[in-house]
């Protein structure tokens, strides 16, 4: 049997187990996969040791993933581009090595469930933090014609538009302050934690047209006060992170069993539980 857990502080409201053990029955593999909290001063004995009881996969969650990187020996591109991690395991050799899956689940959300063109989109993407960082490589390996990283602390969005110059291609990539953006973006992605303590982003209402996409990485049962923000602004098409949460996961379980599960049903299922 295959040992797994996805590793955070706190964890009991982790959806990870769930998703897993549901891929694992519709998929036929054989997996246990647990939640683990570890002391916020112990990652890294409790991931140590969860290999060393033979422990194939770890997906890891707040507020552990810088660490996880650091933890690694070795890092695929995406993990060293965003400078995260929440996927470990043991590669051939035995090296501990960190994957993110998180951009990758956003961009599949995106594109394949909601049916969402980025290539040659006009894309605003709001925070500088790690859930931003995880999702631009991602975001550009797609070629949006722009893409502008709006930040409260400008500093950190310029920073990430730095980091990323390099695997901008043809994207105009620029990065301001909340207030700055007004012309309408064919897409708007909100990668802050604002709505945690019950904040809007400061943005013109002109950000948003009828069609413009928004897309809140966070997921609730309602709308996340910044999709209620976009349909009161007259957006149509609003979506959570919650396909983005079971994208991730689907990526995580094929890099560590070589099987894509269906992820629609899956998303189907959490969203009426
Ligand atoms: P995460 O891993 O979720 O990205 P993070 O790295 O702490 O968490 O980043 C949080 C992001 O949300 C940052 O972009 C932060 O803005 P600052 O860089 O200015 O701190 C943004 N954020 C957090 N609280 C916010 C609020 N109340 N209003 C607007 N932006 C907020």
């Amino acid at each position: 049997k295959g040992l797994y857990a996805v590793v955070g502080h706190p964890i009991s409201h982790s959806k990870s187990p769930r998703i897993h053990s549901l891929f694992a029955r519709q998929t036929g593999e054989n997996i246990e996969y647990t939640a683990i909290q570890a002391p916020l001063d112990g990652f890294t004995g409790v991931v140590n040791d969860f290999f060393a009881r033979g422990g194939q996969g770890l997906n890891v969650t707040v507020p552990f993933k810088e660490q996880a990187w650091e933890l690694a020996d070795r890092r695929t591109e995406r993990a060293r581009q965003a400078g995260a991690a929440n996927t470990l395991y043991l590669d051939a050799e035995k090296h501990l090595t960190a994957d993110n899956t998180d951009g990758k689940g956003l961009v599949t959300d995106l594109v394949h469930n909601h049916g969402v063109a980025l290539a040659g989109a006009r894309v605003l993407i709001l925070g500088a933090g790690g859930a931003v960082r995880g999702a631009l490589g991602p975001l550009l390996d797609q070629k949006p014609a722009g893409l502008t990283i709006a930040n409260r602390t400008v500093s950190k969005a310029q920073g990430l538009m730095t980091l990323f110059a390099g695997v901008a291609g043809d994207t105009a990539v620029d990065a301001c302050g909340f207030e700055a953006p007004c012309q309408a973006y064919d897409v708007i992605i909100n990668g802050t934690s604002a709505s945690l303590q019950g904040d809007l982003p400061p943005l013109s209402p002109t950000v948003v047209a009828p069609d413009t996409v928004v897309y809140d990485m966070m997921y609730s049962l309602d709308n996340t006060p910044f999709n209620q923000w976009a349909l009161d602004q007259g957006a149509t098409r609003v979506f959570d992170g919650l396909g983005m949460l079971v994208e991730q996961a689907a990526e995580s379980f094929r890099i560590w069993r070589g099987i894509r599960p269906d992820t629609a049903s899956v998303i189907h299922a959490l969203r009426t539980e």
